[in-house]
């Protein structure tokens, strides 16, 4: 396949399916988890500051790290990756959905609705007994954890932790799409955390297109149909101009 070829596959797609990666959201200056764990956290593991344990260890310092985190998202805008996707979304309609491995909210931002966000919401919180999703309303909002506003529980970072389950509804939703999907789009991942990651074999099994776009060759690069060694928003600019 090449580039015209992906281009019309894309075009005539009744059914578009959409993992998104952190390398979406690097255009906005948003670093990634792994460059994150650098300066004061460089003496932290992942494990450390995004896990079950970690937090029940030591709920403060993990809200201290998504602290950071989120100041890095609220000075951070939607990339022209993020809006050509939601211009994408606008095109194909029903057929369509995006599914992110980004905590980000940055899709939501750019005018994506038909979105499911595979590891959560970094400006959301969670409550661990009743499940209540609330909005963080700043980054100050962090210390002390906040309560829950209906139960009086405690709240959480409203993240998928390593070694935690996806959401079921979540990962039912774009697993259907991507079996679905006429044409597959894997933006901006490594490929290399599972389940996202074997989303793309959904398509490929039921005999779809799947195309990457990314400036590194991935885990997932040599099962690809089309692999466009871009960045996101002049991969996306190009397939569907
Ligand atoms: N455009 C497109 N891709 C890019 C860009 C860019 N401008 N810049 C970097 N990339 C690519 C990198 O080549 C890499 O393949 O983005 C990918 C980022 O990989 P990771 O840092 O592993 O991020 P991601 O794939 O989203 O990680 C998956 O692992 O860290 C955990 O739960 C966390 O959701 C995350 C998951």
């Amino acid at each position: 396949m090449n580039l015209q070829q992906a281009r019309d596959a894309l075009r005539s797609a009744r059914r578009v399916a959409v993992l998104t990666g952190a390398g979406v959201s690097a255009e906005s200056g948003i670093p990634t988890f792994r460059d994150a764990m650098s300066g004061h956290w460089s003496r932290f593991r992942p494990e450390d500051l995004a896990s079950p344990e970690a937090y029940y260890r030591d709920p403060e310092t993990v809200w201290q790290w998504y602290a950071g985190r989120y100041a890095d998202v609220t000075r951070a805008q939607p990339n022209r990756a993020h809006t050509l996707l939601a211009q994408l979304e606008r095109e194909k309609a029903e057929g369509f959905l995006l599914a992110t491995q980004n905590v980000d909210g940055l899709h939501t931002r750019a005018g994506s609705g038909r979105l499911v966000e595979l590891h959560g919401n970094l400006t959301t919180a969670r409550c661990e007994a009743c499940g209540a999703v609330a909005p963080l309303p700043s980054p100050g909002a962090f210390t002390p954890p906040p309560s829950c506003s209906a139960c009086q529980g405690r709240m959480r970072p409203n993240i998928v932790w390593f070694g935690e389950f996806l959401p079921e509804d979540a990962l039912a939703a774009a697993t259907g799409a991507f079996q679905r999907a006429d044409v597959a789009l894997i933006i901006g991942t490594s490929g290399a955390v599972y389940p996202a990651a074997g989303l793309a074999f959904e398509t490929l099994r039921e005999g779809g297109t799947v195309i990457e776009v990314n400036p590194e060759e991935t885990e997932l690069t040599p099962y690809m149909t089309f692999s466009l060694r871009q960045v996101a928003s002049g991969g996306l600019a190009s397939l569907c101009p």
